[in-house]
């Protein structure tokens, strides 16, 4: 694994959140938090960016992701490029490291990479130059650190603490980037009680997902709980004989108004989207007054901001 810190400990790449000390992450949080405004209120501008360029490399479909890691990169004065790489022109990861070494000669100094194909980000990150860092933006099924860090954020602005919490993760655990940055990131602010809950078609094997206790009912998986995160059936990453039927999966699986209350009363419902309505959960949860979807989308830009200014801002001679 490539390591994601230069030898003077600062931040370099994020490629996931699996083995970040939980002092980085806190300090991400913390930075973050500092990029939050109100909506209404006019988002923070500065130059800390200026001079440097972000370019965006997605071969998967993305819309809050991408466009947040955009905005970031704008609100913090670095210009940005956006690239479409198309999959199927791409043989096992070699045109992708001339596509990044294009980038490199342009004066690319941060590749934000989503991609379908599992090791892809650290592929690129062992390759590019050492004053280029390469910023995880979804991975296959294996990570998605800024999800998970604007996950914790939006735990921490609504419960104020991670200790003592329970977690309850809900659904497609097993192809899920987000369930898996979500783990580590909880994990390691202190979560004592977390859940995941799933069919067990789409538990994930037995060796991951280590200390959560595993769920195969709302019933038992949502007791109590603080922090009910929904997930989407991941229909990209499995066959089509594989597919749980919609109506049946959300009679058994959907998160309805009646069974969110068997979750503590003032429990917060999350989603990272997209959102399949009606199938892992209904409309009056995703619009109700406990959910925080729609926070956790204001959260993914601060923390995009965040993870950029620290990058940068500890490279040698930074910003
Ligand atoms: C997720 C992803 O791409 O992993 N979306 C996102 O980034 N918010 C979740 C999903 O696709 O289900």
């Amino acid at each position: 694994m490539t390591d994601q810190l230069r030898p003077d400990g600062s931040l370099r790449h994020l490629l996931t959140l699996e083995h970040l000390p939980r002092a980085h992450i806190e300090r991400l949080l913390e930075r973050a938090e500092g990029f939050v405004r109100p909506l209404g209120a006019r988002p923070p501008l500065s130059n800390a960016l200026a001079g440097i360029t972000v370019a965006n490399l997605f071969t998967e479909p993305s819309t809050r992701t991408r466009v947040s890691f955009e905005l970031a990169a704008k609100r913090l004065g670095a210009a940005v490029v956006n690239l479409e790489v198309q999959l199927s022109s791409r043989a096992k990861g070699e045109s992708m490291l001339d596509t990044v070494y294009t980038l490199q000669s342009l004066h690319v100094d941060v590749m934000v990479i989503r991609d379908a194909e599992q090791g892809v980000p650290e592929l690129v990150a062992a390759n590019v130059a050492p004053h280029v860092s390469v910023l995880s933006a979804g991975e296959a099924h294996v990570s998605h650190p800024t999800q998970g860090l604007l996950d914790a954020l939006t735990v921490r602005q609504h419960k104020g603490r991670f200790a003592g919490l329970a977690v309850a993760i809900v659904g497609d655990i097993r192809h899920s980037r987000v369930a898996r940055s979500a783990y580590h990131a909880f994990r390691v602010l202190g979560v004592a009680d977390l859940r995941i809950v799933a069919p067990p078609a789409l538990m994930p094997e037995p060796a991951e997902f280590a200390g959560c206790a595993r769920h195969t009912t709302l019933k038992s998986g949502l007791k109590d709980a603080d922090v009910v995160m929904m997930l989407r059936i991941q229909r990209e990453r499995m066959g089509q004989a594989d597919l749980p039927d919609a109506d049946r999966y959300f009679a058994k699986y959907g998160l309805t108004p009646e069974r969110l209350a068997l979750a503590r009363p003032d429990a917060i419902v999350m989603h990272p989207q997209p959102m399949n309505r009606g199938i892992e959960i209904a409309s009056d949860v995703a619009d109700g007054p406990q959910s925080v979807i729609r926070d956790q989308v204001r959260n993914g830009v601060a923390v995009r901001m965040a993870v950029l200014a620290e990058v940068i801002g500890s490279r040698t001679g930074g910003a």
